[in-house]
C-alpha cells in the first residue's frame, strides 16, 4: 500500500493535513488555549511512560479486542466528538462512521458537528455514541436524546469540561470569529488551498445540523456565540441524575480530571472518560494520563475508564492502557486523515494505530491486552 510507505506515522499524515488546510481550519483543529502547556503536558506524559519489552515471551499473534460496557470491539479505540468535522474536510462526520462501522470502533458524533444525529443513521452501524452539551431547556434536551436514540446511537457522552467557553486564542489571532463570518481574510485563507476551497464550496458551508431545528427556540442566553453555545447550560449532578432517568442506554461522563469527582459520579454512569479536552479547555490542567492513576485508585477497579488527549500511535494507546484505561479516544488525528486523504486516510489512521499496537505487543510479550497492567518486574513502570 503506497499511503504506507509515504506516511508510515500519524505525524507524516498530520504534515500533509496541514499543507491542505486553510489557515484558520488548521489552527481551528490545533489549537489548545492559553499558552498550551496543557495540550504540551498531555504528549509529553504520555512521552514520559516507558514499557519495558520482554525476552522469550510469546510471539503469537496479539488480540487487541477488548469489551467496553458491554460490548466487544476487535480494537481498544474510537473516534471522540469532534464539533464541525465538516469544517475539517466536507463529508468528515460520514467518513467517521463509515470507517467506524466497517471497523467494529465506536465513533462519538458531537452535538456541535456539521451532521445529524439522522444524518449518520444509514452510516454508522452499532457504534454511534452521542454528545451532549447540556441543552438547558427540558424539551430540547429531551427531542435531540429521542433522535440519536431512534438514529441508532446506543451511548451518551455528557460533555462536562465545558461550563464556559474557553479563550482559544489562536482562533482569534487566524481572524476566526463566532459565529463565523467570511471576512476578507478568512477567504484569503482559504483561496490558498484550492482542493479545499472547491471541496467545501460544492458541499456547501458547514452547519451545526443537529442543532438547527432548536436555533428559533433558543431563549436561555443572549450574545453573539452561535446556537451551540445559545442552547447549552453547565451541567450538575442534578442534570446527571435526569440524564440516567431519560436515557435508557449507556451513560458516559466526559472530561473528568479530579479523583473526587470521578467517585462522586461513578454511581450514576456506566463510565468515566478521562480527558482535558485536547488541552482546549484549561491551561493548567493535568494531563490525562496523570489523571488516570489517580481517577482508577478513587474509583477502584470495575467501572470502565475511556481515556484521551495526544494519542500518536499505538504505543501512545498501549501507555495509556497500561496505567488504567480500559478504552482510548482519539480526537484529531482521525481528521488529519479526513483532510490528508479522505475516507482512505481515515481508514489509514486506525491501520497505522493497530500495525503499531501489534508490533508493541510483541516486544512486550503480550497476546492479550487486559494483561498490560501487570508488572513485568517489581520496578518496571508499566505496573497501573
Ligand atoms: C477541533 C476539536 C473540536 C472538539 N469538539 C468537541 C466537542 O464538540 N465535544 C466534546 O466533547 N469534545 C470535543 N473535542 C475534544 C475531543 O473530543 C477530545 O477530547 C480531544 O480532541 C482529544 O485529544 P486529541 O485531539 O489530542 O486526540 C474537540 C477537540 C477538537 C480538537
Amino acid at each position: 500500500m503506497e499511503i504506507d510507505h509515504q506516511y508510515p506515522t500519524l505525524n507524516d499524515i498530520r504534515r500533509r493535513a496541514k499543507r491542505r488546510l486553510p489557515r484558520f481550519v488548521w489552527e481551528y483543529l490545533d489549537s489548545g488555549t492559553g499558552e498550551e502547556t496543557a495540550k504540551a503536558r498531555t504528549g509529553a506524559a504520555l512521552d514520559a511512560v516507558t514499557l519495558t519489552p520482554r525476552a522469550l515471551k510469546s510471539a503469537a499473534t496479539p488480540d487487541l479486542s477488548v469489551t467496553l460496557m458491554g460490548r466487544r470491539h476487535p480494537l481498544p479505540f474510537g473516534f471522540a466528538p469532534v464539533g464541525m468535522s465538516g469544517l475539517v474536510w466536507p463529508g468528515t462526520e460520514s467518513m467517521l462512521a463509515r470507517t467506524a462501522a466497517r471497523e467494529g470502533i465506536p465513533f462519538c458524533l458531537s452535538t456541535v458537528a456539521a451532521a445529524s444525529p439522522e444524518d449518520l443513521a444509514p452510516d454508522i452501524g452499532d457504534q454511534g455514541w452521542f454528545q451532549l452539551y447540556a441543552p438547558g431547556q427540558p424539551d430540547i434536551r429531551r427531542d435531540m436524546l429521542a433522535r440519536a436514540r431512534d438514529a441508532g446511537f446506543h451511548t451518551l457522552i455528557l460533555t462536562a469540561d465545558v461550563p464556559v467557553p474557553s479563550r482559544r486564542e489562536r482562533l482569534t489571532r487566524a481572524g476566526i470569529t463566532n459565529p463565523m463570518r467570511m471576512t476578507p481574510g478568512v477567504i484569503w485563507q482559504a483561496a490558498q488551498c484550492p482542493a479545499w476551497a472547491l471541496a467545501t464550496a460544492r458541499s456547501g458551508i458547514p452547519t451545526l445540523r443537529t442543532l438547527a431545528k432548536y436555533a428559533d427556540t433558543s431563549t436561555t442566553h443572549s450574545g453573539t456565540g452561535h446556537v451551540g453555545y445559545q442552547l447549552r447550560t453547565a451541567p450538575d449532578r442534578a442534570y446527571l441524575e435526569t440524564l440516567r432517568r431519560e436515557w435508557a442506554g449507556k451513560l458516559v461522563v466526559k472530561g473528568v480530571l479530579h479523583p473526587g469527582d470521578a467517585a462522586d459520579m461513578a454511581e450514576l454512569c456506566d463510565a468515566i472518560w478521562v480527558s482535558n479536552h485536547g488541552g482546549r479547555q484549561f491551561d493548567a490542567g493535568p494531563a490525562p494520563i496523570d489523571a488516570l492513576v489517580t481517577i482508577r485508585d478513587a474509583v477502584g477497579p470495575d467501572i470502565p475508564l475511556i481515556c484521551d488527549g495526544a494519542v500518536r500511535g499505538g504505543t501512545d494507546i498501549l501507555r495509556l492502557l497500561s496505567r488504567g484505561a480500559d478504552f482510548v479516544m482519539l480526537g484529531r488525528a482521525p481528521h488529519w486523515g479526513a483532510a490528508a486523504f479522505g475516507q482512505r486516510g481515515v481508514d489509514h489512521v486506525v491501520h497505522v494505530l493497530r500495525a503499531g499496537m501489534i508490533a508493541d505487543m510483541g516486544q512486550l510479550g503480550l497476546t492479550r491486552l487486559p494483561d498490560i497492567g501487570r508488572p513485568a518486574f517489581p520496578t518496571d513502570s508499566n505496573e497501573r
